[in-house]
């Protein structure tokens, strides 16, 4: 009945052997490519359908729209075309032509709001705005991912398959934020099991704003929105790392080339700030992140595009 839906979660995790040495923490690096569309979205697409056809939110047959970057996009579109609900995308050409594709493949109808020069401050916004008039336009059930709650718990099991993983002490967690769901959902899972669990959130460099800064355009898809995720509190973090652009696509790459850690952009600020906590903490400490997404949606862009 659950198709490709029943290979949603259960990922592996990996230690890395190059990118720090014997003086730095051990890191490990959850891989959630293996999910079904390659990302970690998968977990909280089928979440927030599950929760709303539970509670009767989302009536049988009824239209989904939302407004994304692409990757929950691809996610919503393979568990909707598995539950047969028509989806409606707001989406942008701000982000990678490999997701706008993959919505099309399971058969979303997908809107663009042109955004050339990348991941602006106002592309969120006017994306929500969009998705909000074709609600009302079909009578459509809006998932509104930043401010939906079941995405979260979508990602606790994320934090428990972690614990059952890596049993015993992990000094610190650390995660891109975008809505925020995957740091949240999965640092209060580990919680459970970890209570001095260091959490740390991830920025781009050019749009820093939890560090205080002001919002900027960048090109690190699926955060940096230039404004607080409505669903994190301050007190739901230990710490912030801001990560330049280009440092986080350098280590894209060179995890790639040097642990077969093939991802994106958000998953090369996610080792990027890993690579810094496994340097203050040292030897005998474990700290934990995430690979969000397969480097196969970034192929026809510019970060591996170089040679
Ligand atoms: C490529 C990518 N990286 C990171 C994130 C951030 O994840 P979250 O929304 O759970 O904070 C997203 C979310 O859209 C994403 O698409």
């Amino acid at each position: 009945m659950d198709g490709g839906i029943a290979g949603i979660g259960r990922t592996p995790i990996v230690r890395l052997g190059r990118l720090v040495d014997e003086d730095c923490a051990e890191i490990w690096v959850k891989l959630e490519a293996a999910n079904p569309t390659g990302s970690y979205k998968d977990r909280m697409a089928l979440a927030m359908i599950e929760a709303a056809e539970r509670d009767g939110r989302l009536r049988p047959g009824q239209t989904v729209v939302e407004y994304t970057g692409g990757s929950t996009g691809s996610s919503l579109a393979f568990v909707c075309a598995v539950k047969g609900y028509p989806l409606r995308i707001v989406s942008s050409d701000a982000f990678a032509k490999e997701k706008l594709l993959t919505m099309r493949a399971f058969g979303a109808d997908v809107e663009l709001v042109p955004s050339p020069a990348g991941i602006t401050p106002d592309l969120i916004p006017a994306m929500m705005k969009r998705a909000a008039e074709i609600a009302a336009e079909v009578g459509g059930f809006q998932t509104d991912q930043f401010n939906n709650a079941d995405m979260v718990n979508g990602y606790r099991a994320l934090g428990t398959e972690v614990l059952a993983q890596l049993p015993g002490p992990i000094a610190a967690f650390c995660s891109y934020v975008g809505t925020a769901g995957c740091f949240l959902g999965t640092s209060r899972a580990m919680m459970v099991a970890l209570p001095s669990l260091h959490r740390v959130v991830v920025e781009p460099g050019e749009s820093a704003v939890l560090s205080g800064g002001p919002p900027g355009t960048h090109h690190i898809e699926g955060g940096g929105i230039g404004r607080r995720p409505p669903q994190l509190q301050p007190s739901d973090y230990d710490e912030v790392i801001a990560v330049p652009q280009a440092e986080a696509f350098a280590m894209a790459r060179g995890a790639a080339r040097s642990e077969g850690v093939f991802s994106g952009p958000s998953t090369g600020a996610n080792l990027v700030a890993a690579v810094q906590l496994a340097r203050r903490l040292g030897p005998g400490q474990r700290v934990v992140t995430v690979q969000v997404d397969s480097g196969l949606k970034y192929l026809a862009g510019d970060l591996y595009g170089e040679v």
